[in-house]
């Protein structure tokens, strides 16, 4: 051993609770920015580095994201992209070492190539149960017992159902049937034909796809109905749950309404969806210049920017009153019916969204709704806040 390192250890037996103190300082730190890069490694700003185009498609995984329902409820890109618990986490970290490893040694076509053709697997609809049912998410959290919310690095780590579902106003989707504004059962179309998620849901997130294509796809098997139930194109009522409900003023909790100026005076869906016969189911304003004269595009169009406006800030708000709300909760607080407020207010806000129209199906209606859901953000946060 050289004279120098004797020197040390002799010095080290004599400090030797300082030297404990320090070891250990420099093992927590050595944790901390361990912790920290694994953390900022999963921040979508990290992907943006390698997926940083604008748009749909290809590139633009991250931008899309940023514009989806998802992005806005807090489901980031792991949520998805890596399975649930801590084996999942590591093994969605190693496929991170992979991306970097494949950037720096394949050409850029190759990279793209890759990114056009994602594997049918990539997501599978185990991950979507997980946080969409509650069967799904109780039988996968069985299997995996020992590996969940050891750490909690993600939001997916955190999702126990029935709770998270209803706090975040989702509905179960294999047992429930009204979903995002339509009457339909998820339990039977997809046990009776074995599909997945992405068979009607395709280009979630990151592809640009219409509604009129998701209609379509229902219109395949949808275009007779050989003595069965399933409804056929003209039979708009039965699918569109949240537009008759907006159309007729009914729907919301706690907030009455009544029918809009236009169904209530018997005008028919299709009287103004006149193109649907012919693949062409979204009218515009020029639809009201059918019964009306052409200032009536004003009145669409006010309403529609009027509704979007409110709608926007409501967005914005409601991540602060979820967020006040679980902070709450750490606190031990009471807040059992400051959450039933909150689900319903949500519940409320989600059906003015999935009618899809900015309030034009039912103007009066929506500002309603809109209303009362904004005054029950603002009962929640100052309850939470005068008890403080
Ligand atoms: C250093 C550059 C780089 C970073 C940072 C990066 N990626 Fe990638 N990613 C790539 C490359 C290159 C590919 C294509 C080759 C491959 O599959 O690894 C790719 C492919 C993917 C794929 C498709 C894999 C497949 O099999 O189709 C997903 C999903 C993905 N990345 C997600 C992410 C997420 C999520 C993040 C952030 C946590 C991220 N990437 C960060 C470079 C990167
Ligand atoms: C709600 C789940 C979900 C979230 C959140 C999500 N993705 Fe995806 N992602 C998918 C699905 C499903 C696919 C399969 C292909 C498809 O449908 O586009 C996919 C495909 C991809 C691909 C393969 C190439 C492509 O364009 O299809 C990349 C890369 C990717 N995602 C990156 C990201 C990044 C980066 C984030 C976060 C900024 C993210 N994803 C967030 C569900 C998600
Ligand atoms: C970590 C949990 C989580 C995972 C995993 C997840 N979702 Fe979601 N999803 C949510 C939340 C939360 C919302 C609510 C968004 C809101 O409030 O607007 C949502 C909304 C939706 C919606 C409603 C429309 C929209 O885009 O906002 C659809 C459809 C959907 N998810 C399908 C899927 C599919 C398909 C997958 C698998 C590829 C998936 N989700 C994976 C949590 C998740
Ligand atoms: C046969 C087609 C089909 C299949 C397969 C399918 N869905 Fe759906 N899903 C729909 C339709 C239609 C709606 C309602 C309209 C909309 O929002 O697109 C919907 C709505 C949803 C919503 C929105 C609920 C809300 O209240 O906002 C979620 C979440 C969802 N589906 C998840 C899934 C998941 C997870 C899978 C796979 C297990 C799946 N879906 C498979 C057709 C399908
Ligand atoms: C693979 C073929 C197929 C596809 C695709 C399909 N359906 Fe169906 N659907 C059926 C059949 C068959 C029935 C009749 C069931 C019966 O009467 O037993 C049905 C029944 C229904 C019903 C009536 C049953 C009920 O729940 O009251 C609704 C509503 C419905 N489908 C909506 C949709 C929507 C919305 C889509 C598109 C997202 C869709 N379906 C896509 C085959 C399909
Ligand atoms: C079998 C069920 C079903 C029937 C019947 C049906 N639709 Fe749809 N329609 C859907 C689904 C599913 C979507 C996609 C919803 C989504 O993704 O949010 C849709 C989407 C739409 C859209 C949005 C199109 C876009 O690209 O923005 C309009 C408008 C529409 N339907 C009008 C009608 C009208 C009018 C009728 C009656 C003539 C009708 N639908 C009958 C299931 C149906
Ligand atoms: C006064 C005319 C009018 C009546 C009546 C009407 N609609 Fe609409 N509907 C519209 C217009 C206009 C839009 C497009 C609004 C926009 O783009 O902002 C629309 C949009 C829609 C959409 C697309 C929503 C989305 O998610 O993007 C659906 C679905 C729909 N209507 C269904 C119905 C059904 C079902 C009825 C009957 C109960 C009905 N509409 C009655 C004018 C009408
Ligand atoms: C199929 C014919 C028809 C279409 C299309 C139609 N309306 Fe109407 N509208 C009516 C009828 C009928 C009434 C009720 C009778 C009345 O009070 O004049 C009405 C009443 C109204 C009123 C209240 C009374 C008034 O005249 O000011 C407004 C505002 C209105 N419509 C706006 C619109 C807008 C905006 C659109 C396009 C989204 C539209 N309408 C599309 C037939 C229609």
């Amino acid at each position: 051993m050289g004279a120098n390192v004797k020197d040390f250890l002799g010095w080290c037996r004599r400090h030797l609770i300082l030297v404990t103190v320090m070891t250990l300082v420099a093992v927590a730190g050595f944790t901390y920015v361990n912790i920290q890069v694994l953390h900022m490694t999963s921040e979508p700003e990290f992907c943006h580095l390698c997926h940083p185009a604008k748009g749909f498609g290809a590139l633009a995984e991250v931008d899309s994201w940023e514009h989806s329902g998802h992005a806005e409820a807090g489901v980031s890109c792991l949520d998805c992209h890596g399975r649930p618990g801590v084996v999942g986490y590591v093994k969605a970290k190693l496929g991170g070492l992979k991306d970097v490893y494949m950037q720096l040694t394949i050409t850029p076509e190759e990279k793209i190539h890759i990114l056009e053709n994602p594997g049918a697997d990539l997501v599978p609809s185990e991950q979507c149960m997980f946080c969409h049912t509650d069967e799904g998410n109780a039988a996968y959290r069985k299997k995996h017992k020992y590996t969940m919310q050891v750490v909690e690095m993600r939001m997916l780590d955190s999702v126990i159902n029935p709770e998270f579902r209803m706090r975040k106003g989702l509905p179960d989707i294999m047992t429930d049937t009204f979903v995002g504004g339509t009457h339909f059962d998820h339990s039977f179309h997809i046990e009776s034909f074995e599909m997945e998620c992405n068979s009607c849901h395709f280009g979630l997130i990151h592809q640009v796809n219409t509604k009129s294509d998701r209609m379509n796809m229902c219109l395949t098997c949808h275009d007779e109905n050989e003595g069965s139930s399933a409804p056929l194109l003209s039979e708009c009522y039965t699918c569109h749950e949240a537009q008759v409900a907006m159309n007729t003023g009914l729907g919301a909790k706690g907030v009455a309404g009544e029918a809009s100026l236009m169904y209530g005076n018997g005008i028919t869906c299709e009287e103004c969806h006149i193109g649907a016969e012919d693949g062409q189911y979204r009218p515009t304003s020029e639809t009201c210049v059918n019964c009306h004269d052409s200032d009536y595009v004003e009145i669409f169009t006010d309403w529609a920017s009027e509704t979007k406006a409110q709608m926007k800030e409501l967005k914005l708000i409601r991540s602060e009153v979820e967020l006040l709300l679980k902070e709450a909760d750490k606190r031990k607080r009471t807040t059992t019916e400051a959450w039933a407020r909150y689900e319903k207010a949500l519940y409320n806000f989600r059906l003015v969204r999935n009618d899809g129209t900015n309030g034009v199906h039912n103007n009066e209606y929506a500002n309603a709704i809109l209303d009362s859901v904004a005054l029950d953000f603002r009962e929640i946060q100052k309850g939470l806040n005068e008890a403080w």
